[in-house]
This record gives C-alpha cells, sequence and structure tokens, in this order.
C-alpha cells in the first residue's frame, strides 16, 4: 500500500461526501502488518456506544473471546463503553462477523488464516474461513481505528488478507533467565495483535530445566533453581495461545545445551558427573550420551511426557552447538563410533538424531532442529531452523528439507527495526526453484536470555518483532523504512495498551539505578543510547546468570526513537525539499537540549557510581551537539569550514564510538554524514 495512494483517496472522498468533507481527516493507515490488498473506501465508520457485533454463521466460545477483546480493547482506546452486545444470526449490527467453522482442531501450519474485512461508512464486515483467520481481521478492524476532533472512528477499507509465510514464529529463551508466566501471556498479546503464529518456547538449557515431567521429577527438582513451569502452567499457555491462533513448540536442547538434565540424571551424560547448573553462558561440553539404549529409553519416555503436554504436531530438539569433547574423551563412545563407522561427532550427532526422530514419530510428532540437524541421514519430514546463515535455508530447500529463516531475527544483536525488517526470508533473488521456494515455511525472530531478565525482555522483543512480523505477514515489495517506522510508532502505543512494559521499562530501570524519582537529565541521556550489540557485551563483560542485569545497558532500549528522527532529520536536511527547514530546527533544537542538559547528565552519573563508566562518553555529548550545530551553520550559510575543523570533529565522532560503558550513541552515524557534507 503506497500511503501516497491512501491520501489521494481520502481527498477525493472529502470532495465527493460534500457537506461531510470536513469530517473526514486524511490520515494514512496505521496497520501493521500491511495487509496483501488493501483499497481504501469512501467515508468512514463511527465508533459509538452503540457498537455491536453480529455473529452470522459459526460461533464458538474461541469466537467470543475474541470479539469480547476486541470490545475490550476498542473501549479502553477510546473511553467509551460499549456494552459488549453480540446479537446472534444479526447482519445489523455494526460489525458483523462471518466465519465458516472453526478450523482445525490443533492449529497446524496449513491453518487457513486468509480474512476479508469491510469497512463502510454503515458498518463492518469480517469473513474468514476459519475462527484463526476471524480472529486476525479482528486484529486489523482494531488497527483501523482513528482519531479525530471529532470523535473516533474506523477508516472505510476493503481488505482482503492472507499471510506471505505460514510459520510466522517468535523464539523466547527460558532456560538462562526464566520468564514469570505473565511475561508469556503478554508476549503472546502482543504477537497475536501483529499476526506471529508460532511461540517457540526454550525449555531446557545447560542453565535450567524449566517445565515439570512427572516421570523424571529430579529434572526441575535439581536442574531448575525452582524456577520452572507446572504441566497446568503450561496447559494455560498453549491455551492461552491457541485463543489468539498461535501454535506452541517447546523445545528441548540436545545433546548439547544439556547440562541441567545431568544434576539429577548424570546417566544421561557422556562424562562422569556430579553436574551442578551452569552460571557461565557458551558452550558447555556435557552432552547426552547417543550411545546408549537407556539414554533413548529416557527420552521415549521423557518425549511421549511432552509430547501429551504439547498437542502441536512439531517438537523442537535443538541440536546446535554440540561440541563433541565429551564424546571424544570417553572411550567406550570412542570405541562405539569406531564400530558404527561413525567418522565424526557430526555423524555421531545424526545417528542421535535418526533414533530422535523415530521416538518422535511414535509419538505423533515431526522434529524441528537447529541448522546442525542438517544430514542426509535425517528423513525430509524434519524441519531445519537456521541460525548461523541462510545459506542453510537454502541448502536444506535443495535437499528437500522445509526450513524456517531465524539468522537475521536475533534480536540480541540490537540491531535497528528496519535491518531486521529488510532482512527477507525469501527474497525473489533467490536461487531456489519453485518447488524448492515452497519448502521455506517463513521465520523466526530469536531472544536468547544471556542478557534479558524478565524487567528488560519485553523491551528487547518490541517493537521490533512487530516490524519483523511485517516482514513475514506482508508482500515482499512493502519494504519502505520510513513508512515502516511511522506504522511502528502506532504499533508501539498499541501494544503498550495491552501491558507491554517495552517503553516503561526505561523509566522504571533509571528510577531504579539512581535510587531517586529525579532522573530528567538522566532519561535525555537514555533516549540517546542504545545497547551494544551481544557479542560485544559478551566480550567486553562478563556476566553469568546470577549477575544482576541493572546496568544503564539493560535500562536503554535497542533502537529508540532517536536513531530513526535523526538519520531522517538529517537526510531531509541534507536533500533539500519542502520539509528541510522543519527538520534543520528539529536538528538544532535537539542539539541544544543536549548542552543545555549535559551538566545535570554529569552529575547524575557522577553520583551514582554505576554511572561513572559512561561519564567520558557523556561528556562528549555537549561537543557533539555543537559540531552539529556548526555543521547545520556551515551547511546554511553555504561557508566553508575553518582549516582542521572536519578532522577534528570527525575525531571526536570516532572517540565517541567507544562501546566501554555496553552503551552506544544512536546518532553518530547522521551526524557523520552531517559534519562530512559541510564544504572544506
Ligand atoms: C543458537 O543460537 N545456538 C541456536
Amino acid at each position: 500500500m503506497k500511503r501516497k495512494f491512501w491520501l489521494v483517496a481520502l481527498m477525493l472522498n472529502g470532495l465527493s461526501a460534500g457537506s461531510h468533507a470536513q469530517a473526514v481527516p486524511a490520515v494514512a493507515h496505521t496497520l501493521l502488518p500491511v495487509p496483501a490488498r488493501l483499497s481504501p473506501r469512501e467515508g468512514n465508520l463511527p465508533l459509538r456506544s452503540t457498537f455491536t457485533v453480529g455473529v452470522t454463521h459459526f460461533r464458538d466460545a474461541r469466537l467470543e473471546a475474541a470479539i469480547d477483546r476486541l470490545q475490550h480493547n476498542l473501549e479502553q482506546a477510546t473511553g467509551t463503553p460499549l456494552g459488549h452486545v453480540v446479537q446472534p444470526q444479526s447482519t445489523l449490527a455494526t460489525l458483523s462477523v462471518d466465519v465458516d467453522g472453526p478450523g482445525e482442531v490443533v492449529q497446524s501450519v496449513t491453518e487457513a488464516e486468509g480474512y476479508t474485512l469491510s469497512v463502510t461508512p454503515s458498518g463492518a464486515k469480517l469473513h474468514a474461513a476459519t475462527v484463526v483467520g476471524a480472529m486476525h481481521g479482528l486484529e486489523t478492524l482494531f488497527q483501523l481505528l482513528e482519531t479525530a476532533p471529532t470523535g473516533y472512528f474506523f477508516s472505510a477499507v476493503e481488505i482482503d488478507d492472507q499471510p506471505r509465510f505460514p510459520w510466522r514464529g517468535l523464539m523466547m529463551d527460558c532456560g538462562r533467565h526464566f520468564e514469570p508466566l505473565e511475561v508469556i501471556e503478554r508476549t503472546l498479546d502482543g504477537m497475536a495483535a501483529v499476526k506471529l503464529n508460532v511461540f517457540h518456547w526454550h525449555l531446557s538449557e545447560d542453565q535450567g530445566f524449566r517445565i515439570e515431567s512427572k516421570l523424571f521429577p529430579r529434572l526441575t527438582a535439581m536442574g531448575s533453581d525452582g524456577l520452572f513451569y507446572t504441566q497446568d502452567q503450561a496447559r494455560e499457555i498453549v491455551a492461552y495461545a491457541r485463543a489468539r491462533g498461535i501454535r506452541v513448540i517447546p523445545e528441548f536442547d540436545m545433546p548439547g545445551h544439556s547440562r541441567s538434565w545431568f544434576v539429577g540424571y548424570p546417566e544421561l551424560a557422556s562424562g562422569p558427573g556430579p553436574y551442578t547448573i551452569r552460571r557461565e553462558f557458551g558452550i558447555d561440553d556435557a552432552a547426552m550420551d547417543p550411545t546408549r539404549e537407556s539414554t533413548y529409553k529416557f527420552l521415549d519416555a521423557f518425549l511421549g511426557e511432552m509430547a501429551q503436554l504439547f498437542p502441536d504436531p512439531y517438537l523442537h530438539i535443538g541440536g546446535d552447538e554440540s561440541d563433541g569433547v565429551q564424546w571424544k574423551a570417553n572411550p567406550s563412545i570412542q570405541e562405539f563410533m569406531r564400530a558404527h563407522s561413525l567418522a565424526s561427532a557430526a555423524a555421531l550427532q545424526a545417528y542421535f538424531n535418526q533414533h530422535l526422530v523415530a521416538i518422535l514419530e511414535k509419538h505423533h510428532k515431526h522434529m524441528v532442529g537447529w541448522d546442525e540437524v542438517l544430514n542426509p541421514a535425517l528423513p525430509k519430514n524434519v524441519v531445519i531452523q537456521s541460525w548461523r546463515g541462510a545459506q542453510s535455508l537454502t541448502l536444506a530447500a535443495q535437499q528437500g528439507y522445509q526450513g524456517i529463516l531465524s539468522q537475521p531475527y536475533y534480536l540480541d544483536a540490537m540491531k535497528s527495526a528496519e535491518e531486521h525488517y529488510l532482512a527477507d526470508p525469501l527474497p525473489s533473488t533467490s536461487r531456489l526453484t519453485p518447488d524448492q521456494r515452497k519448502l521455506v515455511l517463513g521465520g523466526e525472530i530469536c531472544m536468547w536470555a544471556e542478557h534479558v531478565n524478565s524487567g528488560s525482555i519485553e523491551s528487547r522483543i518490541w517493537p521490533r518483532a512487530a516490524a519483523i512480523a511485517e516482514r513475514f505477514w506482508s508482500p515482499e515489495s512493502i519494504t519502505d523504512p520510513d513508512d515502516m517506522y511511522r506504522r511502528l510508532n502506532a504499533q508501539s502505543t498499541r501494544l503498550e495498551s495491552l501491558g507491554l512494559t517495552h517503553r516503561s521499562h526505561e523509566d522504571t530501570a533509571l528510577r531504579e539505578i539512581a535510587g531517586s524519582n529525579s532522573i530528567a537529565g538522566l532519561r535525555l541521556y537514555a533516549s540517546l543510547l542504545q545497547p551494544v550489540s551481544f557479542s560485544d557485551r559478551y566480550q567486553q563483560q562478563h556476566t553469568d546468570q546470577l549477575t544482576p542485569l541493572t546496568n544503564l545497558v539493560d535500562a536503554v532500549r535497542p533502537d529508540p526513537a532517536s536513531r530513526h528522527d535523526f538519520a531522517r532529520w538529517t537526510h531531509t536536511v541534507l536533500k533539500p525539499g519542502p520539509d528541510a527547514a522543519q527538520a534543520r530546527a528539529s536538528l538544532e533544537s535537539a542539539f541544544k537540549s543536549w548542552i543545555s542538559a549535559a551538566p545535570e547528565i554529569g552529575s547524575q552519573l557522577t553520583a551514582i557510581p554505576r554511572l561513572q563508566v559512561a561519564l567520558t562518553l557523556a561528556n562528549q555529548l555537549p561537543r557533539l551537539a555543537s559540531a552539529g550545530l556548526a555543521a547545520l551553520d556551515y551547511l546554511t550559510r553555504g561557508a566553508h569550514a575553518p582549516a582542521g575543523w572536519k578532522q577534528s570533529q570527525l575525531a571526536l565522532l570516532k572517540e565517541s564510538q567507544s562501546k566501554t560503558a555496553l552503551v552506544r550513541y544512536t546518532f553518530l552515524s547522521p551526524l557523520e554524514e552531517l559534519v562530512r557534507a559541510v564544504p572544506d
């Protein structure tokens, strides 16, 4: 959808609507993800307290609950009590919902998720083949809500929507840091709002075993620090997700990343125990023993139990980063490998995975694994999750395996939403044949938890995950980052009203760090910072599972508004057009605000021991602001900078790239462009 067309349509609408012309504001929609097909129509549908919903055909408790959530969200957003009227069989309601049937009893990867939505001044009509499709349509309708001084309304529109990819996931690592149930439920609310449909639940790690097993109680009794989900809680999450059209795929990482299993069951391991929960991050040598029948007996019983708990047809067995060190050190495993002509650790892992496939098949599950499991010894119904590069997805498809792409969607890389957004799981330039392309099921966003806890995790996931959700749902041609950010800002606010803490966390964390309510200076400083990438932090700061994550880096948000604002303002100034004066004014005002806040920022950082590391960086802020103001001045006057000016500003910019405080400025690259644009 090109924004321009929408505006033109509304203007024409305004002209043709005669006396109603004033009531039609020129708004660009803020739908995210953008629907597959959308045509703006004339007029709008006002939202009044008389809003009713009619269900004209199929209805069930899941559909009714989704309608109720829409009504609740509309009430919250407008402050208007709606009465929650649902009229059976009515076509006269404000919103009529026409659903053919319930959809699959256990939602699968082929569930029909499409819907059509028509909004006219006299009412809205939603049609879908399944309740899942209808739920997506209800989310779209909520996103069509607009505000004008004359009241709230839905813009008139015809939408015919369906996803580009059937597998649109978010992986949450609850092994390294445990996440409380309410965080997971809020995450599921956020996922539903942007039409993500797979919650990949990473439930076991070296650092913790997080799900109750009634057959093997020592898994959590000894391997979880008491931080685990009971089976009832897991069922609650599965039901909560299903109620929102989301599948839940549990992951039990093996044969590596499995030390926590061995605390209670050391006989599963390839090396002698005893074992303790690993607090360090990184790759652990401990691995399951693939040569013993007893290992498979255990896994058969355990996976059978989990297969009952998690109805999804897929189950993830991890398979990543198994280094083979324990296997090499164990003479009987070496002997086994020789006897079975298994020449490498990879071959032994493939042997292990073949057994797992058979166990999973017995329990009616398909295997998903990280890309290390890709091996021609495995049957073609194994799904490969590509994390080391898009290459393994291509290789998998060429060999006939289905795959999902995760490599460009690692949130802990602390990239901008834009960078994630522009990475396509299946670009039109892909070398895959049409049949191979069908094997690419979609993508998954990954939220690994070395550096997040229950306080910060939402600020790492949102709103960037919403931008990626659009990549998975919308047509490949929807790629304008400026328009994405415009809609993402609106969506971020809507996510906040679901209770997500992605924005509020920063202030809360800054108050905690400051031990004070007075954080104005800190807040301005934090708004210009973002965390360094996972690998930069991993190299510079030793953290383990027990490290408090309450530093400046944990408070600031990835890709805050300042990053995109500065880039946009700068590019507007450098490519003069009608908006250049406004953009210059925005830059000037920002630079001046940094200079005036600098003394307060300095004194707050000095006063708080754990913020002092950021003092050097903070001291550069007024100098960077002066560089920006001077550059704007030279550019406005078309004046040359004095000799040496540019060089010294570039040196300052380089110094300011320091990552020693584990945070980095958001604006350095556009500021450098500004400085470089000044004539010598
Ligand atoms: C992974 O990031 N080790 C799957």
